[in-house]
């Protein structure tokens, strides 16, 4: 059996990530959810120590990124690895994407994390998993767009969705940066594994680029 994909959905605070995850899987219900950080009840328990303890808040980036990854690394050993051998699709709401944007970029990490997060990526997921395995849809949205957006909903926010637009723009330059550098370092193609995608269309508009990009993916 040939190993499934593994898609990665990203994109900053307030751009529709969650409504556009629970349409896609209505329309391709064979694909597998799961999210980060967490994904596994280890890889939760460290979700709620980021995201939830009042301790996290006060974090240091060098705190965030061992964490981050150390749930990561749960979540591809007990959740990813298993189901993409199993042939089945895998679609997390946040990866590694994010790592670099929040917590090199946003909380601006020393400048030596980033060697350590290209180590960390190639030892933790690229080895890991098959090759060709992984693929990003960018949900693109300007920070001010979707910062207005979370204001006015309802729902769970965390010290992240509290911090500064500074914060925000340097997380929505890393996003892009990641993109960039995984081309450069990745594929001679242009850009064979990830999708950019217009995030302040309609919703409709949006889940139509999103199944098409899934549509390409599923059938590369
Ligand atoms: P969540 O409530 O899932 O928010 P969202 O709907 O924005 O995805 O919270 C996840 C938060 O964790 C989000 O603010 C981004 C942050 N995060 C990082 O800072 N680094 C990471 O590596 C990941 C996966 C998430």
């Amino acid at each position: 059996m040939s190993p499934g994909k593994l898609i990665c959905i990203e994109g900053g605070e307030g751009a529709g990530k969650s409504t556009q995850l629970k349409k896609l899987l209505v329309a391709f219900p064979d694909i597998v959810a799961t999210r980060e950080p967490g994904g596994t009840p280890y890889a939760e328990k460290i979700r709620h120590l980021l995201l939830i303890d009042e301790d996290g808040e006060g974090s240091s980036p060098q705190t965030q990124f061992a964490l981050f990854w150390a749930a990561r690394a749960d979540h591809i050993h007990r959740f990813i690895l298993p189901a993409l051998e199993a042939g089945k699709t895998v679609v997390t709401d946040r990866f590694d994407l994010s790592t670099y944007a929040y917590q090199l970029c946003g909380k601006q990490a020393p400048g030596s994390l980033l060697a350590l997060f290209w180590q960390m990526r190639q030892v933790y997921v690229v080895d890991m998993l098959p090759k060709d395995f992984i693929h990003y849809i960018y949900l693109d949205i300007q920070p001010e767009v979707g910062l207005e957006r979370i204001s006015k909903r309802k729902g769970e926010v965390t010290h992240f969705d509290r911090e500064s637009l500074d914060f925000h723009q340097r997380v929505y330059a890393g996003g892009h940066e990641f993109l960039r550098s995984i081309v450069s370092t990745g594929s001679s193609r242009q850009d064979p594994n990830s999708y950019i995608i217009d995030a302040s269309q309609a919703q409709y508009d949006v889940h139509k680029d999103v199944v098409a990009a899934i549509s390409q993916i599923l059938t590369a």
